[in-house]
Protein backbone atom coordinates (compact mmCIF):
# COMPACT_ATOMS: atom_id res chain seq x y z
CA UNK A 1 0.00 0.00 0.00
CA UNK A 2 1.61 3.12 -0.83
CA UNK A 3 1.91 5.72 1.77
CA UNK A 4 0.82 9.03 0.11
CA UNK A 5 1.53 11.32 3.09
CA UNK A 6 5.43 9.80 3.20
CA UNK A 7 6.11 10.88 -0.10
CA UNK A 8 4.82 14.53 0.04
CA UNK A 9 6.11 14.62 3.75
CA UNK A 10 9.84 12.97 1.91
CA UNK A 11 9.89 15.27 -0.59
CA UNK A 12 12.78 17.29 -1.34
CA UNK A 13 13.85 20.55 -3.49
CA UNK A 14 16.79 19.12 -5.31
CA UNK A 15 17.71 15.16 -4.80
CA UNK A 16 14.81 13.62 -3.88
CA UNK A 17 12.32 10.74 -5.32
CA UNK A 18 10.80 11.49 -8.16
CA UNK A 19 7.47 10.96 -7.78
CA UNK A 20 4.10 12.17 -9.85
CA UNK A 21 1.80 13.63 -7.74
CA UNK A 22 0.85 17.10 -9.29
CA UNK A 23 -1.41 18.30 -7.05
CA UNK A 24 0.37 21.35 -4.85
CA UNK A 25 -2.68 21.57 -2.32
CA UNK A 26 -0.42 19.13 -0.08
CA UNK A 27 2.97 20.73 -0.02
CA UNK A 28 5.08 20.51 2.89
CA UNK A 29 6.54 23.64 1.89
CA UNK A 30 3.44 25.73 3.83
CA UNK A 31 3.84 28.97 1.42
CA UNK A 32 3.73 26.57 -2.14
CA UNK A 33 -0.36 27.00 -2.62
CA UNK A 34 -0.30 30.52 -2.06
CA UNK A 35 2.34 31.43 -4.33
CA UNK A 36 1.12 29.37 -7.21
CA UNK A 37 -2.26 30.70 -6.57
CA UNK A 38 -0.66 34.52 -6.56
CA UNK A 39 0.98 33.96 -10.55
CA UNK A 40 -2.11 32.73 -11.57
CA UNK A 41 -3.98 35.79 -9.75
CA UNK A 42 -0.93 38.07 -11.81
CA UNK A 43 -1.77 36.49 -15.18
CA UNK A 44 -2.30 38.57 -18.65
CA UNK A 45 -1.15 39.15 -21.59
CA UNK A 46 0.94 41.65 -23.36
CA UNK A 47 -1.91 42.34 -26.18
CA UNK A 48 -4.48 42.76 -23.31
CA UNK A 49 -2.54 45.80 -21.68
CA UNK A 50 -3.51 49.06 -23.47
CA UNK A 51 -1.11 50.38 -25.94
CA UNK A 52 0.15 52.58 -27.85
CA UNK A 53 -0.38 54.70 -30.22
CA UNK A 54 1.19 57.66 -28.07
CA UNK A 55 3.64 55.74 -27.44
CA UNK A 56 4.75 55.40 -31.03
CA UNK A 57 4.49 59.51 -31.79
CA UNK A 58 6.40 59.69 -28.56
CA UNK A 59 8.62 58.22 -29.48
CA UNK A 60 9.19 59.76 -32.99
CA UNK A 61 9.45 63.03 -30.94
CA UNK A 62 12.41 62.03 -29.11
CA UNK A 63 15.95 63.39 -29.20
CA UNK A 64 18.21 60.81 -30.87
CA UNK A 65 20.19 60.05 -27.47
CA UNK A 66 16.77 59.14 -25.99
CA UNK A 67 16.02 56.38 -28.93
CA UNK A 68 19.10 54.91 -28.41
CA UNK A 69 18.68 54.72 -25.02
CA UNK A 70 15.22 53.34 -25.51
CA UNK A 71 16.40 50.54 -28.41
CA UNK A 72 18.94 49.30 -26.01
CA UNK A 73 17.43 48.98 -22.96
CA UNK A 74 14.76 47.17 -24.81
CA UNK A 75 17.02 44.94 -26.81
CA UNK A 76 18.75 44.26 -23.24
CA UNK A 77 15.03 42.72 -21.64
CA UNK A 78 14.21 40.94 -24.34
CA UNK A 79 17.53 39.40 -24.88
CA UNK A 80 18.15 38.58 -20.85
CA UNK A 81 14.52 37.23 -20.53
CA UNK A 82 15.85 34.79 -23.35
CA UNK A 83 18.89 34.24 -21.37
CA UNK A 84 16.80 33.68 -18.02
CA UNK A 85 14.18 31.20 -19.71
CA UNK A 86 17.47 29.12 -21.08
CA UNK A 87 18.82 29.16 -17.39
CA UNK A 88 15.59 27.84 -16.07
CA UNK A 89 14.84 25.33 -18.70
CA UNK A 90 18.49 24.19 -18.80
CA UNK A 91 20.19 24.29 -15.56
CA UNK A 92 17.19 24.57 -12.80
CA UNK A 93 13.65 23.24 -13.48
CA UNK A 94 15.02 19.82 -14.77
CA UNK A 95 16.76 18.88 -11.57
CA UNK A 96 13.26 19.99 -9.31
CA UNK A 97 12.26 17.05 -7.87
CA UNK A 98 9.38 18.49 -5.46
CA UNK A 99 6.70 18.45 -8.03
CA UNK A 100 4.69 21.75 -6.02
CA UNK A 101 7.91 23.87 -6.58
CA UNK A 102 8.15 22.17 -10.15
CA UNK A 103 5.08 23.58 -10.93
CA UNK A 104 5.57 27.07 -9.75
CA UNK A 105 8.80 26.82 -11.91
CA UNK A 106 7.46 26.10 -15.06
CA UNK A 107 4.17 28.82 -14.51
CA UNK A 108 7.61 31.02 -13.96
CA UNK A 109 9.08 29.33 -17.47
CA UNK A 110 5.94 30.47 -19.49
CA UNK A 111 5.51 34.07 -18.10
CA UNK A 112 9.41 34.41 -18.85
CA UNK A 113 8.45 33.77 -22.21
CA UNK A 114 5.24 36.42 -22.00
CA UNK A 115 7.81 38.56 -21.16
CA UNK A 116 9.88 38.10 -24.33
CA UNK A 117 6.26 38.54 -26.21
CA UNK A 118 5.66 41.66 -24.15
CA UNK A 119 9.20 43.35 -25.00
CA UNK A 120 8.48 42.20 -28.77
CA UNK A 121 5.04 43.26 -28.46
CA UNK A 122 6.29 47.36 -27.25
CA UNK A 123 8.71 46.90 -30.25
CA UNK A 124 6.27 46.61 -32.38
CA UNK A 125 4.03 49.09 -31.63
CA UNK A 126 6.42 51.76 -30.78
CA UNK A 127 9.88 51.44 -32.86
CA UNK A 128 10.00 51.84 -36.44
CA UNK A 129 12.67 49.08 -36.81
CA UNK A 130 11.35 45.97 -34.52
CA UNK A 131 13.62 43.37 -35.61
CA UNK A 132 16.53 45.58 -34.14
CA UNK A 133 16.45 44.73 -30.95
CA UNK A 134 16.14 40.52 -31.47
CA UNK A 135 19.41 40.71 -33.64
CA UNK A 136 21.27 43.40 -32.03
CA UNK A 137 23.06 41.46 -29.68
CA UNK A 138 24.82 39.52 -32.46
CA UNK A 139 27.48 43.11 -32.87
CA UNK A 140 26.42 44.50 -29.79
CA UNK A 141 29.43 43.44 -27.23
CA UNK A 142 27.79 45.28 -24.20
CA UNK A 143 24.41 43.37 -24.37
CA UNK A 144 26.32 39.69 -24.58
CA UNK A 145 28.04 41.08 -20.95
CA UNK A 146 25.63 39.06 -19.22
CA UNK A 147 26.09 35.97 -20.86
CA UNK A 148 29.90 36.29 -19.41
CA UNK A 149 28.46 37.03 -16.14
CA UNK A 150 26.65 33.40 -16.32
CA UNK A 151 29.39 31.74 -17.59
CA UNK A 152 32.06 33.09 -15.66
CA UNK A 153 29.76 31.90 -12.67
CA UNK A 154 29.07 28.73 -13.72
CA UNK A 155 32.79 28.29 -13.93
CA UNK A 156 33.45 29.50 -10.32
CA UNK A 157 30.59 26.88 -8.86
CA UNK A 158 32.10 24.08 -8.40
CA UNK A 159 35.49 24.64 -6.74
CA UNK A 160 34.99 23.21 -3.15
CA UNK A 161 31.36 22.73 -3.06
CA UNK A 162 29.26 19.60 -2.71
CA UNK A 163 26.61 19.28 -4.80
CA UNK A 164 23.82 20.74 -2.41
CA UNK A 165 25.65 23.65 -1.88
CA UNK A 166 26.33 24.60 -5.59
CA UNK A 167 22.35 24.40 -5.87
CA UNK A 168 22.15 26.98 -3.37
CA UNK A 169 24.41 29.33 -5.35
CA UNK A 170 22.99 28.39 -8.37
CA UNK A 171 19.59 29.28 -7.17
CA UNK A 172 21.23 32.85 -6.00
CA UNK A 173 22.76 33.07 -9.19
CA UNK A 174 18.71 32.88 -10.52
CA UNK A 175 17.79 35.59 -8.17
CA UNK A 176 20.71 37.77 -9.36
CA UNK A 177 18.30 37.65 -13.02
CA UNK A 178 15.08 37.98 -10.55
CA UNK A 179 15.93 40.96 -8.79
CA UNK A 180 18.94 42.81 -10.05
CA UNK A 181 19.45 41.85 -13.84
CA UNK A 182 17.00 44.34 -15.55
CA UNK A 183 16.37 46.63 -12.65
CA UNK A 184 18.52 49.51 -14.43
CA UNK A 185 15.92 48.90 -17.70
CA UNK A 186 12.97 49.12 -15.61
CA UNK A 187 14.15 52.41 -13.92
CA UNK A 188 14.89 53.98 -17.46
CA UNK A 189 11.50 52.84 -18.90
CA UNK A 190 9.28 54.20 -15.73
CA UNK A 191 11.84 57.49 -15.48
CA UNK A 192 11.07 57.96 -19.05
CA UNK A 193 7.55 58.28 -18.68
CA UNK A 194 7.74 60.11 -14.79
CA UNK A 195 9.78 62.91 -16.75
CA UNK A 196 7.55 62.91 -19.89
CA UNK A 197 3.92 61.43 -19.16
CA UNK A 198 4.15 60.10 -22.50
CA UNK A 199 4.91 56.65 -22.41
CA UNK A 200 2.23 54.98 -19.92
CA UNK A 201 1.66 52.13 -22.69
CA UNK A 202 5.27 51.05 -22.53
CA UNK A 203 5.33 51.61 -19.04
CA UNK A 204 2.27 49.05 -17.89
CA UNK A 205 3.68 46.29 -20.02
CA UNK A 206 6.84 46.93 -18.23
CA UNK A 207 4.93 47.45 -15.00
CA UNK A 208 3.61 43.92 -15.44
CA UNK A 209 7.09 42.11 -16.08
CA UNK A 210 8.14 44.18 -12.70
CA UNK A 211 5.25 42.53 -10.71
CA UNK A 212 6.03 38.61 -11.99
CA UNK A 213 9.79 39.28 -11.10
CA UNK A 214 9.05 40.31 -8.07
CA UNK A 215 7.21 37.52 -7.21
CA UNK A 216 9.98 35.51 -9.44
CA UNK A 217 12.45 36.76 -7.00
CA UNK A 218 10.02 35.66 -3.76
CA UNK A 219 10.04 32.18 -4.83
CA UNK A 220 13.33 31.49 -5.34
CA UNK A 221 14.36 33.26 -2.14
CA UNK A 222 11.61 30.74 -0.36
CA UNK A 223 13.50 27.85 -2.80
CA UNK A 224 16.29 28.98 -1.16
CA UNK A 225 15.81 28.60 2.26
CA UNK A 226 13.76 25.18 1.97
CA UNK A 227 16.89 23.71 0.23
CA UNK A 228 19.30 25.01 2.73
CA UNK A 229 16.98 23.57 5.43
CA UNK A 230 16.92 20.58 3.94
CA UNK A 231 20.27 19.61 2.90
CA UNK A 232 21.81 21.61 6.17
CA UNK A 233 23.86 23.84 3.99
CA UNK A 234 26.52 25.79 5.63
CA UNK A 235 25.41 28.85 4.69
CA UNK A 236 29.17 30.37 6.09
CA UNK A 237 30.66 28.04 3.70
CA UNK A 238 28.80 29.69 0.61
CA UNK A 239 28.92 33.02 1.52
CA UNK A 240 32.28 33.73 -0.10
CA UNK A 241 30.65 32.71 -3.10
CA UNK A 242 27.70 34.56 -2.84
CA UNK A 243 28.93 37.09 -2.32
CA UNK A 244 31.78 37.20 -5.15
CA UNK A 245 28.69 36.51 -8.13
CA UNK A 246 26.50 39.42 -6.69
CA UNK A 247 29.80 42.46 -6.86
CA UNK A 248 30.38 40.64 -10.22
CA UNK A 249 26.46 40.98 -11.04
CA UNK A 250 26.83 44.34 -9.46
CA UNK A 251 29.81 44.78 -11.51
CA UNK A 252 28.30 44.01 -14.88
CA UNK A 253 25.03 45.84 -14.26
CA UNK A 254 26.58 48.88 -13.95
CA UNK A 255 28.67 48.85 -16.70
CA UNK A 256 25.44 48.28 -19.04
CA UNK A 257 23.67 50.77 -17.33
CA UNK A 258 26.67 53.17 -17.53
CA UNK A 259 27.10 52.46 -21.22
CA UNK A 260 22.56 52.76 -22.26
CA UNK A 261 22.30 55.82 -20.09
CA UNK A 262 25.59 57.55 -21.60
CA UNK A 263 25.61 60.48 -18.92
CA UNK A 264 22.53 62.22 -21.14
CA UNK A 265 19.47 60.54 -20.04
CA UNK A 266 18.88 62.49 -17.02
CA UNK A 267 20.71 60.18 -14.59
CA UNK A 268 23.90 59.97 -12.75
CA UNK A 269 26.62 57.16 -12.89
CA UNK A 270 26.43 57.39 -9.37
CA UNK A 271 22.91 57.21 -8.59
CA UNK A 272 22.37 54.14 -11.19
CA UNK A 273 25.36 52.48 -9.61
CA UNK A 274 23.96 53.22 -5.92
CA UNK A 275 20.84 51.75 -7.18
CA UNK A 276 21.75 48.55 -8.33
CA UNK A 277 23.95 48.11 -5.20
CA UNK A 278 20.46 48.82 -3.21
CA UNK A 279 18.85 45.86 -5.09
CA UNK A 280 22.37 43.71 -4.57
CA UNK A 281 21.63 44.22 -0.92
CA UNK A 282 17.81 43.27 -0.68
CA UNK A 283 18.91 40.04 -2.60
CA UNK A 284 21.41 39.00 0.29
CA UNK A 285 19.37 40.59 3.05
CA UNK A 286 16.42 38.29 1.99
CA UNK A 287 18.39 34.83 2.62
CA UNK A 288 19.67 35.71 5.71
CA UNK A 289 23.25 37.95 4.52
CA UNK A 290 24.54 41.19 5.97
CA UNK A 291 24.26 43.92 2.88
CA UNK A 292 27.67 44.80 1.37
CA UNK A 293 27.29 48.19 -0.27
CA UNK A 294 24.77 49.40 2.86
CA UNK A 295 22.87 51.52 -0.06
CA UNK A 296 19.65 53.05 -0.29
CA UNK A 297 17.35 53.37 -2.80
CA UNK A 298 17.80 56.79 -4.32
CA UNK A 299 14.52 56.38 -6.73
CA UNK A 300 12.15 57.51 -4.63
CA UNK A 301 9.89 57.13 -7.49
CA UNK A 302 10.62 53.20 -8.17
CA UNK A 303 8.05 51.99 -5.90
CA UNK A 304 5.36 53.52 -6.56
CA UNK A 305 5.80 51.85 -10.09
CA UNK A 306 6.28 48.14 -8.02
CA UNK A 307 6.09 47.86 -4.58
CA UNK A 308 6.67 45.24 -2.50
CA UNK A 309 4.25 42.46 -1.00
CA UNK A 310 4.89 42.32 2.33
CA UNK A 311 2.91 39.51 2.83
CA UNK A 312 5.68 37.14 1.32
CA UNK A 313 8.41 39.63 3.54
CA UNK A 314 7.08 38.39 5.84
CA UNK A 315 7.60 34.35 5.54
CA UNK A 316 10.56 35.22 4.46
CA UNK A 317 11.61 36.96 7.50
CA UNK A 318 10.48 33.57 9.28
CA UNK A 319 13.59 32.24 8.16
CA UNK A 320 16.01 34.85 8.27
CA UNK A 321 14.59 35.55 11.92
CA UNK A 322 16.94 33.69 14.62
CA UNK A 323 14.49 33.54 17.03
CA UNK A 324 11.18 32.02 14.87
CA UNK A 325 11.64 28.03 13.79
CA UNK A 326 10.10 27.42 10.68
CA UNK A 327 8.71 24.29 10.23
CA UNK A 328 7.39 22.26 6.89
CA UNK A 329 3.95 21.76 7.19
CA UNK A 330 3.15 17.66 7.87
CA UNK A 331 1.20 16.02 6.00
CA UNK A 332 -1.48 13.85 7.93
CA UNK A 333 -3.50 11.29 6.44
CA UNK A 334 -6.43 13.13 7.54
CA UNK A 335 -5.13 15.76 5.02
CA UNK A 336 -5.72 13.06 2.31
CA UNK A 337 -8.89 11.76 3.47
CA UNK A 338 -11.05 11.49 0.65
CA UNK A 339 -9.17 13.71 -1.56
CA UNK A 340 -8.12 10.58 -4.05
CA UNK A 341 -10.71 8.14 -5.74
CA UNK A 342 -8.37 5.59 -7.09
FE1 LIG B 1 11.16 37.95 -17.03
FE1 LIG C 1 11.55 36.23 -13.79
Amino acid sequence: MVNYQEIYNNRKVFGGEPDRLESIEYSKYTWAPAMLQRMKDNHWLPEEVPLMDKDKSSFRELPEHMKRAFELNLARVYFTDGTQITNLGENLIPHLTANCLKQIAQRQEAEERNHTDSYLYIAMNVLDDPISIQTRYLWDEELQEVLKLLDRTLGLLFHGLNKFEQRAVQIHINRILEGLIFYWNFAFFYKLNYDTKKFSGTTTQISYINKDEKTHLDFWSLVFHEHCLERNVDKDKIKPFIENITKDAVWYESAFAHYSNNNECGFTNTEISQFIEYRADKLLIDIGYEPIYQASNPFDWFNQYAPEHSDVQKVISTFTDKSTNYQHKIITPNDLKGKFTW
